[in-house]
């Protein structure tokens, strides 16, 4: 997707595999902000879910298991990350709860009312405007039904601090750069674009990330993370290119498949609003 609202960096399924190794690393993340959310919505009432950009459905899965009974509406503007919800919801026996909608939310929004439940994880940032999707979202939502922003206030980390944690600092500064041209929704106040909205804030907590050791398929995460980076960033010097050469290059000594001290620190935060 070449658009710049839709920043994969890249034509190819790493973003999707990205996408699915976060669901995999941070299963533990994801079980305890799905565990959040429920609590709030107060269980099975909620008949009808919507997962606002919903990626390879890592949301759209464990909502659908987690609200039995309830139809998930998984939309999304790649057609090929649907295609992997689509294929999860059979594997898992879900597929008659589980609707993907193809749709551009910059363009429309795709979802008639009424809706209960809207997540909406790490996908608000991406969007044109999204105080216009949030508006959509909120007149499409049944009163007293509820929206749950995910979104990341730090950058997720891999390398631990005395083992070339300065590179990762360059590198992720470079991406700050970059995503402050690309990305200029990302960090914004949330909260105060959700009751802008018209929705009422109830409640907001922080996930504090730090799995040390990482879990075995962090270094597949890690692997991908560190290759967008070095796309999105060209004035590193010799030492820190050579640094990062040597972590992605697949079977060296020094590649992170090889490293046994990665350690994932990182940071999720789920606002919830109500109608
Ligand atoms: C960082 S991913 C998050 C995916 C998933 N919610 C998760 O947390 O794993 C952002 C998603 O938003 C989708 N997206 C970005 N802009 C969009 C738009 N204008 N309309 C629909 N989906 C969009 C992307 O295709 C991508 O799947």
């Amino acid at each position: 997707m070449s658009d710049h609202h839709h920043d994969h960096g890249g034509e190819d399924s790493s973003f999707g595999d990205l996408l699915d190794l976060d669901g995999d690393v941070l299963h533990e993340y994801w079980a305890d902000a799905l565990s959040f959310v429920r609590r709030a919505a107060g269980g099975d009432r909620r008949r009808r879910i919507v997962d606002l950009g919903a990626g390879t459905g890592t949301g759209t899965l464990r909502l659908a298991h987690r609200f039995a009974g309830a139809e998930i509406i998984a939309v999304d503007a790649d057609a090929a990350l649907l295609h992997r919800v689509r294929t999860k919801a059979l594997d898992q026996g879900l597929a008659d709860r589980i609707t993907t909608v193809h749709a551009d939310l910059d363009e429309t929004w795709p979802v008639p009312g009424p809706v209960d439940l809207t997540w909406a994880s790490l996908s608000l940032h991406h969007l044109a405007d999204p105080d216009r999707v949030l508006r959509d979202v909120h007149a499409a939502t049944r009163d007293g039904g509820l929206i749950a922003v995910a979104e990341f206030p730090v950058q997720i980390r891999f390398l631990p601090d005395e083992a070339g944690s300065g590179l990762e600092t360059r590198l992720l500064e470079g991406l700050e750069q970059h995503q402050a041209e690309r990305l200029p929704e990302l960090g914004t106040d949330w909260p105060a674009r959700l009751a802008a909205a018209g929705f009422t804030l109830v409640d907001e907590r922080t996930f504090d990330i730090d799995l040390s050791p990482a879990p075995p398929a962090t270094a597949a995460y890690a692997a991908i993370w560190f290759g967008r980076m070095a796309r999105h960033v060209d004035d590193l010097d010799p030492a820190d290119a050579s640094a990062l050469e040597e972590l992605l290059d697949g079977d060296g000594p020094g590649s992170l498949h090889r490293r046994d001290d990665l350690r994932v620190r990182g940071t999720r935060t789920v606002m919830l609003a109500r109608r």
